[in-house]
């Protein structure tokens, strides 16, 4: 029952609120479709936990990508044993970097001015990559070796259910913790429209299509002028 829930039901809803929810949100309400930046009231915290966060977590999520896209080529990488080792490494280091920048976010949000302005909506995002950080890395260092078993059991059941045919057995077999993970992936999903997590959306993209900004000095003009 709660493997249904989890690997069929809260997949197909988040998937459906982020399909429909996104666009509305976007139309309807165009301004708010923002991080809320806090920077301009505290900084320096937000600095050592953004930046471990972020770099941690879209080199994994690139390394996720790339494993569900290419599974024959990424298993044909780690069939040799060192690059498997020499890649887990990497992930483990990464997920470290994730989570250490994910506590200094919760303590920012908890212990600085910033608590202030703090919604519950804040709360979700942030404890909600604290379990994928804690989910994730557990998986690295106890469950072995994720990235190999990865390829032949959660790829094979999100495919299927892309194809609208779940097959729940190919990881109702698996730990907990990556049940947990997975149910925290799907409600990232699931609130990505509502929250600031909606900001992944186009901070990436949006750099791409941002006129180019011309800088001109203009010291010796003023000088001739004087
Ligand atoms: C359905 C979606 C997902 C699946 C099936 C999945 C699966 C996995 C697996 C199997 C591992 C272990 C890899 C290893 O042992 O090296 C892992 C690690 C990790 N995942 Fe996910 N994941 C998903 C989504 C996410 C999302 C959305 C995030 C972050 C927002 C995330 C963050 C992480 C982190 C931080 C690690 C730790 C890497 C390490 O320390 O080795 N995952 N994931």
């Amino acid at each position: 029952m709660l493997d249904l829930l989890i690997f069929v039901a809260v997949p197909y809803i988040s998937i459906a609120l982020a399909l429909v929810v996104t666009p509305y949100r976007y139309f309807s309400g165009r301004l708010t479709w923002s991080a809320y930046s806090t920077q301009f009231l505290e900084r320096k915290t937000l600095f050592w936990g953004s930046v471990p966060w972020h770099y941690g977590v879209i080199l994994l999520l690139a390394g996720h990508a790339i494993g569900f896209l290419f599974p024959s080529a990424v298993q044909s990488l780690l069939s040799n044993f060192s690059t498997l080792l020499a890649m887990e490494s990497i992930a483990l280091g990464l997920g470290l970097l994730a989570l250490l920048g994910t506590v200094i976010l919760v303590f920012r949000r908890a212990f600085t001015g910033i608590r202030a302005v703090t919604e519950v909506a804040d709360w979700i995002v942030i404890l909600l990559v604290l379990n994928q950080a804690i989910t994730g890395v557990y998986m690295g260092l106890f469950a072995r070796w994720g990235m190999e078993w990865y390829l032949h059991t959660a790829v094979p059941w999100l495919y299927s259910l892309l194809t609208l045919k779940p097959n729940i057995a190919l990881v109702s077999g698996l730990p907990l913790m990556f049940k947990i993970h997975v149910l925290g992936a799907f409600l990232i999903l699931a609130f990505l429209p509502f929250t600031k997590f909606v900001h992944f959306l186009f901070l990436p993209f949006g750099f791409l299509f941002d006129p180019p900004i011309l800088y001109r000095w203009v010291r010796d003009r003023r000088a001739k002028r004087i």
